[in-house]
Parts: structure tokens; sequence; C-alpha cells
């Protein structure tokens, strides 16, 4: 991580704040993630944080005043839409699901194509997507100076004008307090025996053995960040070539970030197309060795779990990854 210059200093600066008297943020993380990540040029506080966090739940971001943040990646559905595919403003589709945004914050690489770097450099994204929220950077500084309420606290902030680029730090502050750890897995592992049904420990077994999720599933995240071909949707006509369009590779052809599993359960349909409705679906398309072609990942192959395997499976995911203390969180007054 540190390679990738992010400087891991959410302790030092929890302990800091908490000395300074200030709220308490950032927060402790919770069991089973690591200190939260921040850049250099975006230290966290929590004016910051609380700037973005009306930014994230502001409809005023989007042309006609009617798409936010949170339409898409809405609090009360795993900050996900629970939907196969986005909808944007005009009911715009997109071709691909919208992942949660809980523990984006520990991503490199942002989007199933990872086409964007760290929460900061994906934000100003969808605000400019013209089926997301159809906004161009000008239009966006020039609306929230024209907010009074804005004005003051990006100064506050930022100690200048309305920028696009302090937009998108404050967003990506919030995001980056937006943890979910403390699942039955996390206190399995710090030792109480007790945490997992014996379902969800054969399960767990399986995960990290004969069924083989954790050759890409891993780490505290269950993600190892990089991009993999399954095989999802590629015999379709015209098939996502996912990160292919970004790095122009034949070996990315179909390839998509890993994404992670932590509170999985919250977020069907799965997969980039939100082809898969339940997990136990998603389990069945990792038994039949996913769909073959040239560019399939070496690790994915069939499986050949039995019916009880694969239903321990899914009572792993289901159980085991689920955080009891999921970020919940109401829509901020916003700034007139
Ligand atoms: C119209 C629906 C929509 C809106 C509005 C929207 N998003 Fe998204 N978001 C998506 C979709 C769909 C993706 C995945 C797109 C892709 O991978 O190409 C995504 C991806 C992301 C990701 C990447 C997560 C990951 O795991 O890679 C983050 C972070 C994110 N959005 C944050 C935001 C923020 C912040 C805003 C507001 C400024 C926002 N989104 C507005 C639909 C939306
Ligand atoms: C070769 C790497 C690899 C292996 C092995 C792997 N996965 Fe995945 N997983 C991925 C990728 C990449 C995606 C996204 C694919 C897409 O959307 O096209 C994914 C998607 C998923 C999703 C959907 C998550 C979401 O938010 O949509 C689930 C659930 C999942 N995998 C579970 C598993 C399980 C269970 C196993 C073991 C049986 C497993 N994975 C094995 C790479 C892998």
């Amino acid at each position: 991580m540190r390679a990738f210059g992010i400087v891991i200093v959410g302790l030092l600066v929890a302990v800091m704040v908490s000395h300074a008297g200030a709220q308490h943020w950032p927060r402790e993380v919770p069991l089973g993630l690591p200190p939260v990540p921040q850049l250099p040029d975006n230290p966290l506080t929590p004016e910051k944080v609380a700037l973005g966090k009306q930014l994230y739940f502001d409809p005023r971001l989007s042309r006609d005043n009617t798409v936010s943040c949170a339409s898409c990646h809405d609090p009360k559905k795993g900050w996900s839409n629970g939907e196969a595919v986005a909808t944007g403003i005009r009911g715009q589709k997109g071709g691909r699901s919208a992942p949660p945004v809980v523990n984006a914050g520990y991503l490199r690489f942002q989007f199933w194509d990872g086409r964007a770097q760290f929460v900061e450099g994906q934000a100003l994204g969808p605000i400019q997507n013209p089926i997301e929220m159809d906004m161009t950077l000008e239009e966006l500084v020039e609306r929230l100076k024209s907010i009074e309420g804005y004005r003051k606290q990006f100064q506050q902030v930022f100690g200048r004008d309305v920028q696009a680029e302090d937009v998108a730090r404050a967003i990506g502050a919030f995001e980056r307090t937006l943890l979910a750890g403390n699942a039955p897995y996390d206190r399995f592992k710090a030792g109480d025996t007790s945490a997992l049904s014996e379902a969800a420990q054969r399960g767990m077994k399986l995960f990290f053995g004969k069924a083989h999720c954790s050759a890409c599933h891993s780490g505290p995240l269950f993600t190892d960040g990089a991009f993999h071909n399954i095989g999802v949707g590629i015999l379709k006509e015209n098939p996502d070539l996912g990160r292919y369009e970004v790095s122009k590779l034949l070996g990315d052809r179909g390839a998509f970030r890993t994404p992670s599993l932590r509170d999985v359960a919250r977020t069907a349909p799965y997969m980039h197309d939100g082809s898969e409705p339940t997990l136990e679906a998603v389990v069945e398309y990792y038994n039949k060795g996913g769909t073959p072609n040239p560019q399939l990942d070496e690790e994915i192959f069939p499986l050949n779990l039995t019916e009880q395997e694969k239903a321990d499976l899914v009572t792993f995911l289901r159980e085991g990854l689920t955080s009891e203390d999921y970020p919940v969180v109401d829509p901020p007054e916003l700034p007139k």
C-alpha cells in the first residue's frame, strides 16, 4: 500500500483528533479492517467529512436536481441500489451495476474496470457522466458557489472558493468514513469460536480451500484489487470488455476488478451486469466453471461441489461476512 503513495495515518489521526477534543473521527476501525488509508493531499477532518456528506446526498449536483450519489448508492440498500444496473438522470439506464461505496476507501482501482484511482479520483466521474448526473465541472462549481452555505464551508475547509477537485476531496473524505467490518468471520478469527455456525465454518473452509474463492477474494477486504476474467456476460453480442477498454491488453478482455465480499448479502443482484440474482446463483456459476472463453482466468474451473457444500459456502458468505455495525447514515440537512 505504501508503495502506492498512501499514507496510513488513520490510527494516528484518531488519537490526535480525540486528544484535541474534537469529534471522534476517524473513529477506531471496525474489527477485521486495516487502518483507513488517506491520501497525503486529503487528510480527513470532521468538517471536511461533514461537507462531503452533504455533497453526497445533494441532488443539486445533477443537472435537473433529481439525482444524488445516494440515489444509486443508497445507505438503505447496502449503499448500492438493489437493481441490476443503475438509473441516472431522466431515467437513463447504464450497463453496469452500482457497487457499494462502503469500504471503497480501501480500494485503489475504482469502478468495475479500474479506470479511476482512489475514491477522490472517482467522485467527479458520475457528476459528469451524461447518463448519471450530467453536469460539467464549470456548472458544478457555479452552482455550488451560488449556495451560500457551501460557499462558506468550502472556505472554512479548504481556505478557498469552491473548486471541483475540492468537491472530490470532500466526497472522498466522507466515503473513507464508511466502514463495515466486525462480521462473525472477524470475531471467529479473533478467537470467538461461537461466532460462526457449523455450516458457516464448513463454508469458510471451502472458501479458502476446495472452492478456491480466496485465490482472488483475498485479504481483509476479500479482494485482491486485481482484474480477472471469470466469463460473466462474455458471450453477449457486444460484450462489456471491462478492463480491456482501459488497458487495451488482450489478456484483460472481459476482466473486471474483483469485488469485495464484505456485506455481499446486502447487495443482490450480483456481478458487473447484475446478471446473477442470488448468492446461490453465484455459487452455481462458479461451480460449473464460469463461462469458458479464451481469456478465462486459470483459477476458474469446475468445482464439483456437492449440494451440501454449495449451501455451506452460501451460508459463509451470507452469515459470516455480514457486518453487525453496518454504517447507517441519515441524509443531512442541506445548505441553503
Ligand atoms: C446513476 C447512478 C449513479 C450515480 C448518480 C452515482 N453512481 Fe457511483 N456508480 C454507479 C455505477 C453504475 C458504478 C459502476 C460503474 C462502472 O464500473 O463503470 C459506480 C461506481 C462507483 C464507485 C466505485 C466503487 C468500486 O467498488 O469500484 C464509487 C466509489 C462511486 N460510484 C461513488 C459515487 C459518488 C461519490 C457519486 C456522486 C458524486 C456517485 N457514485 C453517483 C452508479 C452511480
Ligand atoms: C479468478 C478470480 C476469482 C475467483 C477464483 C473467484 N472470484 Fe468471485 N469474482 C471475481 C471477479 C473478477 C468478480 C466480478 C466479475 C464480473 O462482474 O464480471 C467476482 C464476483 C463475485 C461475486 C459478486 C459480487 C458482487 O458484488 O457483485 C461474488 C458473490 C463472488 N465473486 C463470490 C465468489 C466465490 C464464492 C468464489 C469461490 C467459489 C469466487 N468468487 C471465486 C473474481 C474471482
